[in-house]
């Protein structure tokens, strides 16, 4: 597809440190597009619980990359989303790329309040990213060997966070992809015992999975230091958005990319091959 006119504006990508901004920037950048990163630690700092900083991160911008943090779950994040993306098309930024969340009903209602906005919009409804496992909350419980989790047998299409990067780019840089929701998940259909095992293999560890109730899960984090938002939002997501709707593959990436998914074998060579899964473990409570 065409390449986009605005791509010699920088392209402010929010949470462009974290799991999925960071490859998008990366991408963006080795391209030769300009970027902005939007972020608390960023110059100009941009937070989302502080609307002051939001103009000035958009000054310029040709399109945005949005990943709302932590998630669109919870509470106020629909009406936060929704105004940015106002904010952001008064500003005359023509193009938003919003990741939002395979089966979650907020998700869907921040997707109403962006594409009120009248801006050019993709939405990118996203499965499960496999580098959950690796880079954020069941890190620590890979690196103990136990990934204790309420999510029963209910088999999730894990994405590769580099596959959902792609896709990002491309609707960020090349024309045709506006009005487009993009359904992405991998190629497979995993329980968390099955991804656990898949890890092990790859890892060359011995990990395995345990379910256990909610009650329990809930109970672990809060010992470990989890601030009540976040254990609420756990719960939220394995009682009410992990009972099976989401199972079922999609071909969100195959649409954009024109190429199959990445398989989570795939990842779990590529993750251990970084060294991530050799550090002793250590809870890391969500910043
Ligand atoms: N994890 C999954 O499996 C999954 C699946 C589908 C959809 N999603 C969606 O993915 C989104 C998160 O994307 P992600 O995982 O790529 O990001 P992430 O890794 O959770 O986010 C970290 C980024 O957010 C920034 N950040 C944290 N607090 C902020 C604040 N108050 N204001 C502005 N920036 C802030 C961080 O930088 P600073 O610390 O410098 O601010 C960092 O750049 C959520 O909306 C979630 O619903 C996740």
């Amino acid at each position: 597809m065409a390449e986009h006119a605005t791509s010699t504006k920088p392209t402010l990508v929010l949470g462009g440190t974290g799991k999925t901004g960071r490859r998008v920037a990366e991408r963006l950048r080795a391209r030769g597009v300009p970027v902005r990163i939007g972020s608390r630690s960023a110059e100009p700092a941009f937070d989302w619980q502080d609307r002051a900083t939001w103009g000035p991160a958009l000054d310029g911008v040709g399109s945005v990359y949005v990943s709302y943090h932590p998630d669109l779950a919870v509470p106020g994040a629909v009406e936060t989303v929704g105004s940015f993306a106002e904010l952001a098309a008064r500003n005359g930024v023509p193009r938003l790329v919003l990741l939002t969340a395979r089966g979650e009903p907020e998700s869907v209602l921040a997707e109403q309040a962006a594409r009120a906005s009248g801006a050019e919009l993709t939405i990118l409804r996203s499965a499960w990213f496999m580098q959950n496992f690796s880079e954020d909350f069941l890190l620590d419980a890979v690196l103990s060997g136990d990934i204790a989790l309420p999510a029963g047998n209910t088999p999730e299409p894990f994405v590769d966070a580099d596959d959902l990067a792609d896709v990002a780019v491309a609707a960020l840089t090349q024309d045709g992809h506006s009005g487009e929701v993009y359904e992405l998940t991998g190629p497979r259909l995993l329980t968390f015992r099955q991804a656990a095992d898949e890890i092990a293999d790859a890892s060359g560890r011995d990990i395995r999975y345990t379910p256990v109730s909610i009650e329990q899960h809930a109970a672990a984090a809060a010992e470990h230091g989890a601030p009540p938002e976040f254990v609420e939002l756990l719960i939220y997501l394995f009682s009410d958005i992990l009972d099976g709707r989401n199972a079922h593959l999609a071909d969100g990436v195959q649409r954009a990319l024109g190429r199959e998914p990445n398989d989570l074998a795939d990842y779990a060579r590529a993750a251990t091959a970084t060294g991530v899964w050799n550090a002793p473990a250590t809870w890391r409570a969500p910043a």
